[in-house]
């Protein structure tokens, strides 16, 4: 049986449909100068009580379902520390040096417990980028602003740039434009992607969403691989990685992995 449900080569990028830990456990080893995922925040929208309720995992998650929302987001703290550990673990037989990175946005809520577990896979941690969204969301008090993301390398890491700062400020995509329910901006992405990886490097996003990273890292001239497990979102980042690489005078043709 194989890994995936269907697998893309779009240009210089690769797409699977599957699950993020069983794809890089099956496919060769990729090479990548770094790994910069979006998982699911686990965060605080659903207690840990109103998790468990929740009508299943993943995809058979009827609850997330009728929301239009994705799977994985109802784990528990615990299920979210064992997915990131496993996935940081398989990162290392995909990485390209010891200077290779590893990027996660996170909760606020999730740093104190998830830092550790990716630590526990045998990475250092090295710094926390701040996402600032520049105008506050809803609610009351202090309203959040921010996301945060934790930086680790296997071991020195290899930077390719030293323009920037750990606080990277962008506007949220348009909610009248977004094609997922959680789309990062790729000014953001472009950030995460010039500091870590160098031109033609490149860059695995085993959470892949509706794709912004591939869509950020080929207008940069990287390559990229990507992983989802709803059909949905794979087809919208297929598209989305297609129509990037139409406009991006970089499309060599081959996929990601034959470079
Ligand atoms: C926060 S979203 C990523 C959004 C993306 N950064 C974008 O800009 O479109 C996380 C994605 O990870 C996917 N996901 C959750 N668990 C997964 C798993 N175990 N393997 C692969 N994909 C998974 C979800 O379906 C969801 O689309």
């Amino acid at each position: 049986m194989s890994a995936y449900l269907r697998k893309e080569v779009i240009g210089n990028a690769t797409l699977y449909l599957g699950d993020a830990v069983t794809v890089m456990a099956a496919i060769e080893p990729l090479k990548a100068a770094a790994l910069i995922g979006d998982p699911p925040y686990c965060s605080g929208g659903f207690s840990e009580a109103a998790k468990r309720q929740a009508k299943g995992q993943g995809l058979r998650s009827d609850t997330l379902r009728e929301i239009e929302w994705f799977g994985g987001d109802n784990m528990t703290t615990a299920g979210l520390q064992w997915l990131l550990r496993a996935t940081a673990v398989m990162f290392k037989r995909h990485a390209a040096s010891a200077g290779s990175t590893v990027t996660f946005f996170c909760d606020w809520r999730m740093v104190a417990m998830l830092a550790p577990a990716i630590e526990s896979a045998g990475l250092r941690l090295q710094a926390m980028p701040v996402w600032d969204k520049q105008a506050p969301g809803l609610g009351t008090g202090f309203r959040a602003t921010h996301e945060c993301m934790l930086h680790f390398a296997i071991g020195v890491p290899e930077y390719h740039t030293a323009r920037y700062g750990n606080i990277i400020r962008s506007p949220r995509a348009s909610a009248t434009t977004r094609e997922h329910p959680t789309e990062k901006p790729l000014e953001v992405m472009r950030v995460l992607i010039e500091v870590q990886t160098p031109v033609d490097g490149l860059v695995l996003d085993p959470f892949m969403g509706g794709g912004s990273t591939g869509v950020a890292a080929l207008g940069l001239g990287r390559r990229f691989v990507g992983i989802e497990h709803d059909p949905a979102h794979f087809d919208t980042a297929c598209r989305r990685i297609e129509a990037a690489g139409r406009s991006s005078s970089l499309m060599l043709g081959g996929g990601a992995e034959a470079a």
